[in-house]
């Protein structure tokens, strides 16, 4: 931001500061004078067969969005190229013009484009873009942009992802052995930045391969996702869901609301699954924990339903029909694990036959019985799951 300032404020002190003793007519003569026979097609340097050395920088104004279903992200900035035009050389003393402005399509510029862009291949800056050269024949230009750059988006760890952007630019049409292109040592900034509401940028950074034959400039954006909106309109929900979930087994079986209460929070899940991937791409490269999380949900909902079901036809059988051994034991299990004594002291040696043991049992007992060891069954696959899923986000 600072350097940002710091490299506008130097284009237009010298701009202000050149001294008001040249006219019009002197400009103008000048202007001609240096764009007499220029060729705004080869590339200015004396000496053909050297690179001509040219160094960028981006500023990035803002992150104006990161579609994760598009894999692409879109950020407005500007690039800081600057080279030298051996062609475009005057005398300052003698002339008292120390900077001049000249029109793009006046000038040999780069044919810099954006490599790795998500729309049509297009030149940066335009003819109404005006460069400042030094008497020196030190060219700057300043293209202003709206990129839109492709970038994987890995949405395992969604909502709590972070993300890695590159926007690389490249010469299209010449080699480093022709236009040596790199990234000068401001290398990358931030200029007049305006934050994004859902993406909070930790850190940037650019590089550049000078051995490397091909031009590329990459500049780099660290991205985090600010993951409050989701904890509060998706985590805690779904969480708050998965408690309700085994509340099935609380409602007593003759109440008649078992059935319709599993739906219920089957469907509701089924609803979560379906906000979830409308903000996640829809391809097969990265499937993000949120989405595993919620179809193990909605296969424990089912489980629900299957139990339940089981369980209300256990409710309704006929009392005369004879109980089986294992159901009693399930009873009786759970009559132990709950502290509940019976009539028929089955603890007591004596009395420890075969009759006894499914006397006192009825169809509506081994309901109950599903109800007790279902609970908490659920409860602790629930908790363990919602576990698992907590540990493997936090852990990034
Ligand atoms: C620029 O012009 C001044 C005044 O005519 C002269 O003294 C000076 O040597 C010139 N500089 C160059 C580099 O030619
Ligand atoms: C390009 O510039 C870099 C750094 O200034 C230099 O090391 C490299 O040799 C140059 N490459 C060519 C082909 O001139």
């Amino acid at each position: 931001m600072f350097r940002a300032i710091l490299i506008l404020e130097t284009v237009f002190w010298i701009a202000k500061a050149t001294p008001d003793f040249y006219t019009l007519e002197e400009y103008k003569d000048l202007t001609d004078d240096l764009l007499r026979g220029y060729s705004n097609k080869i590339r200015p340097i004396w000496n053909q067969g050297q690179s001509l050395p040219i160094s960028v920088s981006l500023w990035v104004s803002s992150v104006n969005e990161v579609s994760a279903v598009d894999q692409r992200m879109s950020t407005t900035a500007y690039l800081y190229v600057t080279w030298i035009d051996e062609s475009l050389w005057w005398n300052a003393t003698e002339t008292g013009i120390e900077t001049m402005q000249f029109n793009q399509k006046d000038l040999w510029i780069p044919d810099i484009v954006l490599k790795n862009g998500f729309t049509a291949f297009q030149p940066l800056g335009g003819d109404f873009y005006y460069l400042y050269v030094e008497s020196s024949g030190k060219v700057q230009w300043y293209p202003y942009m709206v990129l839109e750059s492709k970038c994987e988006i890995d949405v395992t760890y969604f909502p709590f992802d972070r993300q890695m952007s590159n926007i690389i630019f490249k010469t299209w049409s010449y080699s480093r052995l022709e236009v040596n292109l790199t990234v000068d040592e401001n290398e990358i900034g931030f200029f007049d930045f305006v934050s994004n509401s859902v993406w909070e940028v930790t850190s940037i950074d650019a590089w550049d391969d000078v051995t490397n034959m091909e031009t590329d400039v990459t500049f780099s954006i660290y991205l985090r996702r600010k993951p409050y909106y989701f904890i509060m309109s998706l985590v805690i929900p779904v969480i708050f869901l998965g408690i309700l979930n085994p509340v099935v087994f609380i409602i007593p079986a003759d109440a008649g609301e078992k059935m319709g209460y599993a739906v219920t929070i089957f469907l509701t899940f089924v609803v979560f699954l379906t906000i979830v991937s409308t903000s996640l791409p829809a391809n097969s490269d990265s499937i993000s924990i949120m989405s595993i999380y919620l179809v193990i949900k909605l296969l424990i909902s089912a489980l629900i339903i299957f139990i339940s079901s089981l369980q209300l036809r256990l409710n309704h059988r006929k009392s005369s029909r004879k109980i089986p051994r294992f159901h009693a034991r399930m009873v009786r299990c759970e009559r132990r694990l709950r502290c509940i004594r019976n009539q028929v002291d089955t603890d007591d040696p004596d009395n420890y036959d075969k009759e006894s043991k499914t006397a006192d049992i009825e169809w509506s007992d081994v309901s109950s019985a599903v109800d007790f060891f279902a609970f908490w069954i659920i409860n602790i696959l629930d908790f363990t799951v919602t576990g698992i899923l907590f540990y493997l986000l936090l852990s990034i």
